[in-house]
């Protein structure tokens, strides 16, 4: 599989390239709006995971190379930024491509921070409005921070929840962000859902601050079926 990373000279770009670039044989090409920046943080990503004996398929481009002939799409640039990254890129981006966003908006005061519903209902909406009909939008990753997945000595052990309206289109994220080690995805249905999703972050930082335990948390759910641990 070709993943395009938007923005993947950013946080969660890095850490989405060295875990797919390490637990996978998926080719990863970085973009940025400047491909000079791609192709440096490309060549450091790789020579990252080299370093470790991995020897992974990572190359940079600008964002309109970068998505050319990519089979998924990560929208990895900032929330209100989204949306015109989609649109600008427009025909660029190929016809059966998914496209996954991780964006969260949240907007902060003195208290902490807090989810900035868009008018639409969610930034995975206003993704999924701004891509042509062809291409299925999917949110992953929300809750997963940047830098616990770009260290990887970290084994994560937890979840991320995927949502999407095109439920083959879904099941290929659930899987893609299966394929990273200590991580699982959960199935949270269509993007109706996205609000309750994205919310989930804003929680999280929030917790962060006012709990030392908690600081970079990130989400696992439990139930009967599913304890806490693996025992
Ligand atoms: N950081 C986290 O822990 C985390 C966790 C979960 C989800 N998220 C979400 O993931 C997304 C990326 O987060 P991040 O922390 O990686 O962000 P970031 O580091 O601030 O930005 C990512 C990249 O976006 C590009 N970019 C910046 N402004 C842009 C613009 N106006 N138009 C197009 N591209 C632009 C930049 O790449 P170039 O300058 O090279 O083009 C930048 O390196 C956000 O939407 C965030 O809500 C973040």
């Amino acid at each position: 599989m070709r993943i395009s990373i938007l923005g993947g000279t950013g946080d969660i770009g890095e850490g989405l390239a060295l875990r797919w670039g390490r637990d996978t044989d998926h080719e990863i090409v970085i973009g940025s709006r400047e491909a000079d920046r791609a192709v440096t943080a490309a060549t450091r990503y790789a020579g990252q995971l080299q370093a470790r004996g991995y020897d992974p398929t990572i190359t940079g481009d600008g964002n309109e190379a970068a998505v050319r002939g990519a089979d998924v799409v990560v929208a990895s640039v900032p929330p209100y930024s989204v949306a015109d990254a989609i649109e600008q890129l427009g025909e660029s981006i190929p016809e059966d491509a998914i496209i996954v966003t991780p964006a969260v908006g949240i907007k902060r005061d003195d208290d902490g921070v807090h989810y900035h519903r868009p008018s639409v209902g969610s930034v995975t909406r206003l993704a999924a409005d701004a891509a042509s009909e062809s291409v299925s939008v999917v949110g992953a990753f929300h809750s997963v921070p940047a830098q616990r997945l770009a260290d990887l000595d970290d084994p994560l052990d937890m979840d991320t929840i995927v949502i999407g309206d095109d439920t083959d289109a879904r099941t290929t994220i659930l899987g893609l962000a299966n394929e990273i080690e200590g991580l699982t995805a959960l199935n949270g249905g269509p993007i109706a859902n996205a609000p309750e999703v994205e919310s989930l972050t804003a929680l999280l930082i929030n917790l962060g601050r006012y709990n030392e335990s908690l600081h970079e948390a990130g989400i696992r759910v439990v139930s009967p079926d599913r304890p806490a641990y693996d025992s």
